[in-house]
């Protein structure tokens, strides 16, 4: 397949609304990582996402949305709290899960019978599911288990020739994928933490959980894999452990990637680091640890998925 490189500006986004409404998959950028889309009505269109990203079947998609009005088109009944998160952080980086209606395909929500929906604030993924006419289901447009693409270059890297477009458009800027919560439970859940954080959901909605644990019994499903994942060894560390990690692995080539000025630089340029000091051929990749609270939690929470080793102190 020979994927088509579209600029980020009317006509681009023209072609890829009609590769859409035929059934086809396009990458586009969104405010927290590139997407992979694709018709999230069809079976047949969603299928070749999981082939082109290599993802198990049994993890759900997140569904994106341009308009209030399509969100009612895909759920059942949108609870007093969960319009609040809609009228507060919509279009942004949070994606609400809540109770699907027939209109979406068992193969996009992997049997469940919830839906993860986003609206993105991002000016070209808005205009490509207007024009598309159509929901979009996007995962992050990487290969399975691989860095979350930030740039179109990472999307070019891992998928060329495997979708049929790329929008080349900017950067992304919140560089960490969305908070994703559930409003089906109880207590409100939050299922992998992000730039919108607990204490900023808290503020508008009340008490919420957070369950992001992984392995068998995480309830979003993607939550269980590996993830995120360099070639190169992740290794978390407070700073002055580095010296004894250095001398330790003195024969191997490590790349550090250290706090730095602010923790919203440092998830915006989390994975393109990953990526690029992979291609420089480091063995391990030393980062040092972050606090965990506020955007921290969501940096340690993806830090931790793609580390072997992690101290603490
Ligand atoms: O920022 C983002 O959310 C990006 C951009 C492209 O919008 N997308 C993204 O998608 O990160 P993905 O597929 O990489 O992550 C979706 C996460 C997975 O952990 C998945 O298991 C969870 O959302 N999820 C989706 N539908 C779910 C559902 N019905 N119940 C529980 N978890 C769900
Ligand atoms: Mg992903």
């Amino acid at each position: 397949m020979n994927t088509r490189f579209l600029n980020p500006n009317e006509e681009g986004i023209d072609i890829a609304s009609k590769i859409i409404q035929k059934n086809g998959t396009v990458a586009f950028p969104t405010e927290t990582v590139y997407g992979l889309g694709a018709n999230a009505l069809s079976k047949k269109a969603i299928k070749k996402i999981f082939k082109a990203k290599g993802r198990p079947q049994d993890n759900p998609l997140i569904v994106h949305i341009a308009t209030i009005d399509s969100l009612f088109k895909i759920t059942k009944k949108i609870s007093p709290k969960a319009k609040k998160l809609i009228d507060n952080f919509w279009p942004g980086p949070l994606t609400i899960i809540l109770k699907k209606n027939k209109k979406i395909p068992s193969i996009v929500t992997a049997g469940l019978d919830s839906v993860a929906v986003r609206m993105p604030k991002n000016k070209v993924a808005l205009n490509l599911i207007k024009k598309s006419k159509r929901p979009i289901a996007a995962p992050s447009a990487n290969t399975s288990t691989k860095p979350s693409p930030t740039k179109a270059k990472h999307v070019i890297d891992d998928l060329n020739n495997k979708i049929d477009a790329i929008i080349k458009g900017q950067d992304a800027n919140v560089g960490l994928e969305s908070t994703v919560i559930d409003m089906t439970t109880k207590t409100p859940t939050i299922l992998r933490p992000g730039k919108i954080t607990k204490e900023k959901i808290e503020k508008i909605i009340g008490k919420v959980n957070i369950k992001t644990s992984s392995g068998k019994e995480a309830k979003s499903p993607g939550m269980k894999y590996k993830h995120y994942s360099p070639n190169a060894k992740v290794i978390i560390a407070p700073k002055n452990k580095f010296k004894e990690i250095k001398i330790k692995n003195k024969d191997k080539k490590i790349g550090i990637i250290k706090k730095g000025i602010s923790k919203k630089r440092f998830a915006k340029k989390m994975f393109s680091k990953f990526r690029d000091l992979d291609k420089k051929g480091c063995e391990i990749i030393l980062v040092e640890k972050i606090k965990e609270n506020g955007l921290g939690l969501a940096i340690m929470n993806r830090l931790k998925k793609a580390a072997s080793e992690i101290i603490l102190n």
